[in-house]
């Protein structure tokens, strides 16, 4: 029997192939660390999944922004955006990790040129993807805790 552990949503997004327990993140790149009166949300932690576990958050009634979606990709490199409309999925895409992160992962070097002169943009080279790796391309410095560094 197929288990029905959080239920399908008319319309909105959601947000497939977390890697387990990453389901907060998400939510903190998304802006929610409350819950707001007219916005229905549902996370699911660890759920067992065709490969494995996995969380999944879905938001109804919202699309998200690009931008949005480049920051999920730092934490979630398999994640699946599916658009929901009328309770069918209309629209299902991979995010992607770009060859550069610009603008979107604070640099943690203190006297990084991207920290220190104000309309310097951050912008990191995509060393490797799995696991992900990246290198400031001012100071070379190669952040290890990239999470916590997303702006
Ligand atoms: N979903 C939902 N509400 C709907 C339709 C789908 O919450 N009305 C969810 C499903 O539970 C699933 C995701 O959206 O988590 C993608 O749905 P679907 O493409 O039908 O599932 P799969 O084929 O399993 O997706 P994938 O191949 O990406 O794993």
């Amino acid at each position: 029997m197929k288990e029905l552990k959080v239920q399908p949503i008319k319309d909105g997004t959601v947000i497939d192939h977390i890697p387990p327990g990453n389901a907060f993140k998400v939510l903190k790149i998304l802006g929610i660390t409350e819950s707001l009166p007219d916005s229905v949300i549902s996370i699911a932690i660890n759920v067992v999944g065709k490969r494995g576990k996995k969380d999944i958050v879905k938001i109804e009634n919202r699309e998200l922004k690009a931008e949005e979606v480049d920051k999920i990709a730092l934490i979630a490199p398999n994640a699946t955006i599916n658009i929901i409309r009328n309770y069918e999925v209309v629209e299902k895409r991979r995010v992607e990790v770009p060859d550069e992160i610009v603008g979107i992962v604070k640099c943690p070097n203190p006297n990084c040129i991207s920290n220190t002169r104000e309309p310097i943009k951050t912008r990191f080279i995509v060393k490797s993807r799995q696991p992900l790796k990246i290198k400031c391309y001012y100071c070379e410095r190669e952040p290890e805790d990239i999470s916590s560094l997303i702006m």
